[in-house]
């Protein structure tokens, strides 16, 4: 049975902590539950979490240990506040800041060495999809972000680029066939959709065999909409306990 991993990036936004937490659905026996606040209200969100089995993750995290580099914030100050895991290579961050599969396996190492569970994002823009790409791109972000590292120690999230934030998620099919590659990349990696994923269409995802949970973006600021995909899962454990 698969253990789901639901997981909740919030980007540059932050809804009322307290009141969000006490609006989740019970988790217990329940999916791995992961939000990641803003880097300055990860603290609120771990007081707030902690209490009802949230797994607080960053949003990105440096690839220095420590030093002369303004503005980074490190792995050991994350984990020493007691964030989990930590986002990287998020389509965002690749595009507005320049980010490369190798930086963004030196900052899952050093995510790793910490003790922080990176969450690795790989995903096709549109035009590397017309051409073709897909399965190209999908396996050089896979071998070069991972390259190296355990891959029972890490998470991957498949986030086709054009599906962010655009309200058109990807097929069941061909998010399915992307999880399946990625599996086969880093056998034991727990794998992710995320792209547009909403209440609605979280079913049709996670029933997929490769797909182990969402990474969601703008229906995990409302823990209406989050719960509902929480409560997807459990459903979805459930039926598949049944069986
Ligand atoms: P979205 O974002 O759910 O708003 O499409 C997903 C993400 O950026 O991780």
């Amino acid at each position: 049975m698969k253990n789901f991993i639901i997981a909740g990036n919030w980007k540059m936004n932050c809804p009322d902590i307290p009141a969000f937490a006490a609006a989740l659905p019970a988790q217990e026996p329940g999916p791995t539950v992961i939000i990641a606040p803003p880097f300055p209200f990860i603290p609120a969100a771990l007081r707030a979490f902690l209490r009802c089995g949230v797994g607080v993750s960053a949003q990105d995290v440096s690839a220095h240990e420590r030093g002369a580099f303004t503005g980074e914030v490190s792995a050991e100050h994350l984990a020493s506040l007691g964030a989990r895991y930590a986002i990287v290579g998020h389509s965002e961050r690749r595009a507005y800041h320049g980010e490369t599969n190798e930086l963004v396996c030196a900052k899952a190492s050093v995510a790793l060495r910490h003790g922080l569970t990176p969450i690795i994002c790989v995903g096709e823009t549109m035009e590397q999809r017309r051409l073709g790409d897909t399965e190209a791109v999908l396996t050089r972000g896979v071998s070069q972000s991972a390259n190296g590292l355990d891959p029972s120690k890490i998470i991957v999230a498949y986030e086709p680029v054009w599906a962010i934030g655009t309200g058109i998620a990807a097929t069941a099919l061909d998010a399915e066939r992307a999880a399946e590659l990625i599996a086969e990349l880093v056998p034991g990696a727990p794998v992710l959709y995320g792209g547009s994923v909403t209440p609605d269409n979280a079913r049709e995802l996670l029933s997929k065999r490769h797909i182990s949970g969402a990474l969601i973006g703008g229906a995990s600021l409302g823990a209406d909409s989050l719960g509902a995909i929480i409560n997807t899962a459990i459903s979805l454990s459930k039926e598949a306990e049944e069986l």
